[in-house]
């Protein structure tokens, strides 16, 4: 693989690639079918774009495994060696009803250790991207570290079905914040952390769904654990809490 920086170009450039193959397909009538339910669904264009992904990162990096939300890629089991992480249309729902508020996600991770990361907002056309050695930008600028908020002082971001079930005594934390806000796009959730326009999201994640903003939050001395402060699993569903750190200090004092 060449070195991170032009990997990081490489990147972008399939990210650019896919967005334009999405806005022009999605003017066509989608094929939609339900997954578990009918809140969960996966349309033609979720299918085609882990297909093109797979098969760019296939030609560039051959040994890697690949773990893909549609089954495109591997049945990874351990993050040895080049494990990428990609959900090829995060916010599938939003993407049927709205035509908008989705990302393109995609992770690598070697060894375990998150190395790169891109969440792609596509209506937007903006790439958040990068990781600890290159640092996160987007087109036109660096991003920095958010402020250290409190609960308190700013806006949580969380997944509805669980504020509906009190999950983790959810209603009483929301209560402390300044305000909620549901997104309904991981991704999309991600980069309000990212950005310092909310201080925090909590919602029940696959690994595809958190695996690149993980690697972005890390970098911006955000902190993405379990909601009881331990580790995430990479291979496995977690409830997931992104936050700054005193809102984490904040949260694992309220949970139950
Ligand atoms: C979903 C979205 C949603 C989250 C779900 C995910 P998908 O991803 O990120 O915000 O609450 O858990 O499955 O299925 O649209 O890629
Ligand atoms: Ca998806
Ligand atoms: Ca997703």
């Amino acid at each position: 693989m060449n070195n991170l920086q032009q990997t990081d170009q490489i990147i972008r450039g399939w990210l650019e690639e896919l967005r334009m193959d999405v806005l022009r397909e999605m003017r066509d009538p989608l094929a939609v079918s339900e997954k578990t339910s009918r809140k969960d669904l996966v349309t033609n264009i979720d299918k085609s774009n882990e297909k093109k992904i797979v098969s760019f990162i296939r030609k560039f990096d051959p040994q890697a495994q690949i773990l893909g939300e549609e089954g495109s890629g591997d049945d990874v089991k351990d993050m040895h060696g080049h494990v990428w992480i990609i959900d090829p249309l995060d916010g599938t729902l939003n993407f049927v009803k709205q035509r908008d508020n989705f990302a393109i996600m995609i992770a690598l991770y070697i060894d375990g250790k998150g190395v790169l990361g891109y969440i792609m907002d596509v209506t937007s056309d903006i790439i958040y991207g990068g990781g600890p050695e290159i640092g996160v930008f987007t087109q036109s600028h660096e991003l920095k570290a958010p402020a250290n908020l409190t609960l308190r002082e700013g806006l949580l971001g969380v997944s509805g079905p669980m504020l509906v079930h009190d999950c983790y005594n959810l209603q009483a934390i929301d209560e402390a914040s300044s305000g909620v806000r549901i997104l309904g796009s991981a991704g999309m959730e991600f980069i309000q952390v990212l950005t310092g326009k909310q201080n925090g999201y909590i919602s029940h994640l696959m690994p595809w769904d958190f695996a690149a903003g993980k690697i972005l939050s890390k970098t911006l001395e955000l902190l993405v654990t379990k909601v009881d402060g331990t580790p995430v699993d990479m291979l496995s569903s977690n409830d997931v809490l992104v936050s700054t750190r005193n809102t984490q200090k904040d949260i694992l004092n309220m949970i139950r």
